[in-house]
């Protein structure tokens, strides 16, 4: 066996052994070993089949070019879809095979309604024959520092229009102390639950609480670990949001401003940050429910609307605001102690005081001598 270099996907890598005849196997197949069976899996009709010896015989006599045996394999291969007259390759993608994979088979996914008169009885029907995840029980190392009241004052010294339009990346922090009622208005308003209710039309809070983020299927898949480099009345440390009670649980307490460094991929301005959030999936509140991988992207998309609630509602008190999506996954795994598949950090917002600059000075000196 020879290892091969991870080659970008596109015309050039197309693989070699789907030879020149009238007839290929399907190229949107990818094949793995699962309790010593080979399975292979059709991942744009999202279905897996597993590979008897005669059927792996034929799959490597047809890949390697030979002339293709007509029998009650091949038909079978043909009706399942799995052997294709040959196309020319079309594809224009710019990442590797693995993007392709997730991409196309996350695409049209197996619908679960039937048509559009009774899409809401299918759907509750599915909800209801599945059981839902309990939350994941808070590991905290001390008491829980109850959190000011939200104080909307806070937030109406500007307009949403205003709001919007001052919100910018900056990257000039200061690290100055951020005084309590803002952090815990900012914090609650944020990530806490909506005081608004579902609707005017009925009460079914009784099946959720609402939140001021929008989140599919109404999962909230998200725990909110707090690094706190400067809070009044918080020692520095990494903290857990708890909505319920609008109340941080103590994780871990200390200087960890090093190691956040190293886990956002080394962007140094993160140390005169006054705080910031990690967004942590929990993935099973979201895979009880949507069971194919499609609800992946879902949660990414969660993500991206909580943290723009997250980055105005900062800015509306006038703090300064940092995104970031280059998590060292495992530094980060390490930092915040997630020893679980099923939790997986996703995003980071960093928040602070300063100086609403898109570069530090570090950033613009570089700038200037690649000029
Ligand atoms: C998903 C996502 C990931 C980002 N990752 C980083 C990052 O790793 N480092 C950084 O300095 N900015 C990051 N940003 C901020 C963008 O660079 C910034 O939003 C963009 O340059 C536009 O500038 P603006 O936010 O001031 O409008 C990220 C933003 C988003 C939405």
């Amino acid at each position: 066996m020879k290892k091969i270099q991870l080659e970008k996907a596109g015309v050039q890598c197309q693989l070699q052994f789907f030879k020149k005849t009238d007839e290929v196997i399907k190229p949107s197949l990818f094949f793995f070993l699962k309790k010593g069976d080979l399975i292979l899996w059709d991942y744009e009709n999202h279905s897996q089949y597993k590979l008897d010896e005669p059927y792996i015989d034929r799959l490597i006599e047809i890949a390697s070019g030979k002339p293709i045996v007509e029998d009650d394999i091949t038909r079978h291969l043909r009706e399942e879809g799995l052997l294709v007259k040959e196309k020319e390759e079309t594809r224009e993608w710019g990442w590797d095979e693995l993007s392709w994979i997730f991409h196309q088979g996350t695409k049209n996914p197996p619908r679960l309604e039937s048509d559009a008169n009774n899409w809401f009885e299918a759907y509750l029907q599915n909800c209801q024959s599945k059981p839902s995840p309990k939350e994941a029980p808070s590991s905290s190392k001390g008491e829980a520092i109850s959190l000011a009241p939200i104080d909307k004052k806070l937030f109406q010294s500007k307009s949403l229009y205003e709001v919007c339009q001052e919100r910018m990346t900056s990257r000039t922090f200061s690290g100055e102390k951020i005084n309590f009622e803002v952090f815990s208005s900012l914090i609650g308003a944020t990530f806490g639950y909506s005081s608004a209710p579902w609707g005017k039309n009925g009460n079914y809070e009784i099946y959720a609480k609402h939140k001021v983020s929008p989140s599919a299927g109404g999962l909230h898949p998200f725990e909110f670990y707090i690094m706190v480099h400067h809070v009044e009345n918080i020692d520095p440390g990494i903290y857990k949001y708890d909505p319920q009670a609008h109340c941080l649980y103590p994780f871990e307490k200390g200087d960890f401003r090093e190691q956040l460094i190293h886990s956002l991929a080394g962007q140094n301005f993160v140390k005169d940050l006054s705080f910031g959030v990690f967004f942590v999936a929990d993935f099973s509140r979201v895979w009880w429910k949507y069971e194919h991988s499609r609800a992946y992207r879902q949660v990414l998309l969660d993500a991206g609307h909580q943290s723009q609630t997250c980055l105005l509602l900062a800015t509306s008190l006038g703090l300064l605001t940092w995104p970031t999506g280059a998590i060292q996954d495992k530094e980060v795994e390490k930092l915040l102690k997630i020893e679980n598949d099923k939790f997986s950090p996703i995003f980071f917002v960093g928040i602070g005081t300063g100086k609403p600059n898109s570069f530090n000075e570090e950033i613009i000196s570089i700038l200037k001598s690649n000029r």
